[in-house]
């Protein structure tokens, strides 16, 4: 069985670890923060619902210990800081580039087999940065953000549907940004019926806005950003490479060529399975997906260009 490492014991991380945990994903789970007690009380806390919801996983939370994550066959990094109302992803990356630089030298330092899935904002960028710098191969970095952007397109769509979520497949490509994310509505069905068949043009235009604020809305009601859908979403991407599912998940991955971009970390379909990113999907999009998909690189390679701005790259 295998091994893994949530950095980050907030809410995202914790949820994840909380997930993992519950569905036995994984036989040993360490939650590891730099936060004094956290991780301990967290996973104390957990410990304490294993024998009300019946799971074994070995549980471990440390803090700022690295040598305990070692031999991780994955790393789920959820570390810096959230969002508040009415800041954008990309404000983050002033603080969270450097927390996240340091994470991935000291995760890679014990762990230089591991699968990175990076949870942390602005999502892309931070994705980017670990793919640079980790020294592990483009197919073990992946960023996770198109899971969670296509469980808020689903749920949006099964709502003005009025029909069961499970039944609609949806994804969202591109950045993990309010602005320029791409929901694929030629893609998205009912029980495989394009969703097109079912509302009108007015009721998808509501529901890509609503996609695309997804975790700004969320952000606004909460006071801070979401965590259970991110935490989940996570763990999604966490057991389709442990049980090597090869879900197709739209994932951020180093693209060489793929959608005719190459050196960007982006959210595009991807086979994820035991090796990581096991395969790009390239799927045919219409004309205006395509467009709207080079805007959001634009905008994420303009993200990326501030690493080295901020001398972190
Ligand atoms: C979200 O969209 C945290 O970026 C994450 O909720």
């Amino acid at each position: 069985m295998a091994k893994v490492t949530v950095v980050g014991a907030g809410n995202v991380g914790a949820t994840c670890a909380n997930v993992l945990a519950q569905k036995e994903v994984a036989s040993e789970l360490v939650l590891i923060d730099i936060k004094e007690g956290l991780s301990e009380g967290k996973i104390l806390d957990m410990f304490q619902t294993a024998s009300l919801l019946d799971f074994d996983t070995a549980i471990r939370g440390v803090t700022n210990d690295y040598a305990a994550t070692a031999g991780s066959d994955v790393v789920v990094i959820t570390s810096g800081l959230p969002r508040k109302p009415g800041m954008t992803r990309e404000e983050l990356i002033g603080v969270n580039a450097g927390i996240v630089k340091e994470v991935v030298a000291n995760v890679v330092k014990y762990s230089p087999e591991a699968i990175l899935l990076i949870v942390a904002n602005p999502m892309d960028t931070m994705t980017y940065l670990a793919a640079k710098t980790s020294g592990l191969k483009k197919n073990r970095v992946i960023g996770m953000g198109g899971a969670l952007d296509s469980a808020r397109f689903r749920c949006y769509l099964s709502k003005a549907l009025n029909v069961n979520t499970n039944e609609i497949e949806g994804m969202v490509i591109g950045g993990h940004s309010d602005t320029t994310m791409v929901p694929v509505v030629s893609k998205a069905t009912y029980k495989g019926v394009p969703v097109t068949n079912f509302v009108g043009e007015d009721a998808i235009k509501q529901v890509v806005a609503d996609t695309m604020v997804g975790g700004a809305t969320l952000t606004k009601l909460l006071g801070t950003s979401a965590w259970y859908a991110p935490g989940a979403a996570a763990a999604y991407v966490v057991e389709s490479i442990l049980r090597n599912q090869m879900k197709v998940v739209p994932s951020c991955v180093m693209l060489e060529g793929e959608y005719g971009q190459r050196d960007i970390c982006i959210g595009v379909p991807a086979v994820i399975g035991r090796g990581g990113v096991e395969k790009v999907l390239e799927i045919p999009l219409t004309a205006e997906e395509k467009a709207l998909f080079d805007k959001s690189a634009d905008a994420v390679r303009a993200t990326n260009a501030v690493l080295k701005e901020i001398n972190v790259l």
